[in-house]
């Protein structure tokens, strides 16, 4: 369900940042880069984080993350580090491997620690084949690999994660109205369409000692994780300094000019995305059960796109073949014909105990065929949020968007 439900963040990014803009191209590039390009770059020699040893737990701790007012080592088995920590020194995080049958230092390589890259050493292809004009941009959705001192929080920090970020390449004078404009469609898309609560939401600037080597100006995205704040996705300006350092120029046939363009980059982590938006729509509530008892259900209140499964479908009775027969008709004709996206729920228990499976996996509508639907040819749609129900006859559902199911419960509750 985590692997559909990152699909559906992904996707949502595409739709969004890529496929509605003419002007930006997607890009593969590969995961494995030969050292020469990260010499170039920079990251051989800056991409560092900077580390301490602990002498007695033998641990090793991002001295950046450290708390600077206490003197204990974050094991907790000594009172006062003092000798016991080491002095602090730079660790490069890039994972490194070698190409080829003999591991020379001509076959040194590393794996990819932002996509970004692949996507400046691209720059000349892309100009090449779809003759761009300023501004234009390069998108990348794919793994990225970092040998992170300390990963941890779950997906927040890994070694192994996804990045989907965009290279917007144009003139100078147009950077900062750039940036404003993707870190506000970056806030847009996070509220509106993932539907992220707006108080776990807040931007931070980074101080000018705080910038990664490349950049000139970076502002975050954060969220409130359960753990405290944490950047979600990064903006920054990278001016002209990755152009510059693999040698890209651009020609500007129009203006008769060549320049090197500046470069802003939304970038993001789909996997550290994934955490934020299962976090946000977690929630235990208290309920008033049919018997008129109180109980507690689980709920991921998912935005009804990106939950895994838009629709279940499901017989009141799960043992009557007329019922189920309905149900599997119907799961049919949706997973082919319309872009929701279906599941069947056939357990033997009693439907109060599907609709809580349902919503503990975020499922936005459940479908229910009872007695009367054999005869009527309706069913009953019961929405998570509200718990609330409409009958709709089979053939109108055929037709209906996932917005037009939505629609049902708005007009109801008007
Ligand atoms: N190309 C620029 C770049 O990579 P970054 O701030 O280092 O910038 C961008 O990374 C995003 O990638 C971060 O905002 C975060 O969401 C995600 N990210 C970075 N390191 C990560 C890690 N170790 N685990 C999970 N996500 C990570």
């Amino acid at each position: 369900l985590g692997t559909v439900l990152k699909k559906h963040l992904a996707d949502s990014w595409w739709k969004r940042f890529v496929s509605s803009d003419a002007q930006v191209h997607a890009l593969d590039s590969s995961l494995m880069l030969p050292a020469t390009p990260f010499e170039k770059s920079g990251h051989l020699k800056h991409f560092t984080d900077p580390l301490v040893d602990c002498r007695t737990c033998k641990q090793r701790f991002r001295a950046d993350h450290l708390d600077p007012t206490t003197p204990k080592c974050p094991c907790g088995k000594l009172d006062d580090w003092g000798s016991e920590r080491s002095e602090e020194r730079f660790f490069n995080l890039m994972l490194e491997t070698s190409i080829g049958p003999v591991a020379d230092l001509g076959s040194k390589a590393y794996f990819r620690p932002e996509t970004a890259q692949g996507s400046y050493l691209n720059f000349g292809n892309v100009v090449k084949a779809l003759n761009p004009q300023l501004p234009f941009g390069i998108a990348q959705s794919g793994k990225a690999f970092r040998n992170e001192i300390t990963p941890g929080n779950f997906l927040f920090r890994t070694r192994e994660f996804e990045q989907m970020e965009l290279q917007w390449f144009c003139r100078e004078q147009e950077a900062d109205h750039w940036f404003d404009h993707f870190v506000a469609e970056g806030q847009d898309w996070l509220l509106n369409d993932l539907r992220i609560g707006p108080e776990r939401i807040r931007l931070c600037q980074h101080a000018p000692e705080d910038l990664a080597h490349y950049a000139k100006k970076t502002t975050d995205i954060e969220y409130l994780f359960p753990f405290g704040w944490g950047e979600l996705w990064g903006f920054a300006n990278r001016g002209t300094y990755d152009l510059e350092c693999h040698g890209l120029q651009f020609r500007d046939q129009q203006r008769k000019e060549t320049l090197v363009p500046t470069v802003v980059e939304p970038a993001l982590g789909l996997t550290r995305l994934l955490l934020a938006v299962i976090c946000d729509a977690y929630s235990v509530e208290s309920i008033v059960n049919q018997s008129g008892e109180t109980d507690e259900r689980t709920v991921l209140r998912f935005a009804p796109a990106l939950a895994p499964y838009s629709v279940a479908i499901m017989p009141l009775i799960s043992k009557n073949p007329e019922q189920r027969e309905i149900c599997e008709s119907l799961f049919a004709y949706l997973a082919r014909h319309t872009p929701l996206h279906p599941t069947k729920e056939f357990s033997s228990t009693k439907i109060g105990k599907k609709y809580r499976r349902q919503d503990e996996i975020g499922t936005p509508f459940c479908i229910t065929v009872d007695h009367d639907s054999v005869q009527d040819q309706q069913v009953t749609i019961r929405e998570r949020d509200s718990m609330e129900q409409v009958r709709v006859p089979i053939e109108q559902l055929k037709s209906l968007s996932l917005d037009g199911i939505e629609q049902l419960f708005v007009k109801q509750k008007k």
